[in-house]
């Protein structure tokens, strides 16, 4: 079984994917936020997106009680961001770079693309929670989006 789990894990780490950190803040005004790779367009009408949260993570029971949450798509170059987003143990909003942006909730104003999003429901997947969010706002900006292959952050290069 580990094994198998190791042979898993490897094959869809070869999976490229967006890189995004989503945020939303709790009742009590505080900020969350986590990295996640595992975002998804799922449906054009409602617009909806995915985005799936590990039911262990610290930042679980905030997104899955928020009534609304942000997607801020990384660009190249914001791999800093990303993992100390994906850091436990820290104040991850302390660098300061995020602001308040759709529905006052904390974005990244570098982002190439920032989705505001109504918390529609909440799916189970196993070990992970699958948020699904309806689209209510969105910013879009220059910039290439990173992303995350083989455990480690890149850009995207023209089609050969
Ligand atoms: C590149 C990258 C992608 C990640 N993608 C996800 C993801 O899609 N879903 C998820 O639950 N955690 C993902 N994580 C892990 C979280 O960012 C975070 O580290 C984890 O939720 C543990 O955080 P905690 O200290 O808040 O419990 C990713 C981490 C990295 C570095």
């Amino acid at each position: 079984m580990a094994a198998e789990l190791t042979e898993f894990t490897r094959a869809l780490a070869r999976v490229p994917g967006p890189v995004t950190v989503a945020t939303t803040v709790d009742d009590a005004g505080r900020s969350w936020g986590f990295t996640a790779t595992s975002f998804s367009s799922l449906s054009l009408d409602p617009p909806l997106v995915l985005i799936c949260l590990g039911k262990t993570a610290s930042t679980h029971h905030a997104f899955t009680s928020a009534e609304r949450f942000l997607v801020n798509v990384l660009a190249a170059g914001q791999s800093a961001v990303a993992q100390r987003f994906a850091t436990s143990g820290i104040d991850r909003f302390a660098a300061g770079d995020m602001r308040p942006c759709e529905f006052g909730l904390p974005g990244l104003d570098s982002a190439p693309v920032r989705l505001a999003c109504a918390l529609h429901d909440v799916l189970d997947g196993g070990d992970h929670s699958i948020l699904v969010g309806r689209v209510e706002a969105l910013h879009t900006a220059e910039g290439t989006p990173l992303v995350y292959c083989d455990r480690a952050f890149g850009g995207l290069l023209p089609a050969q």
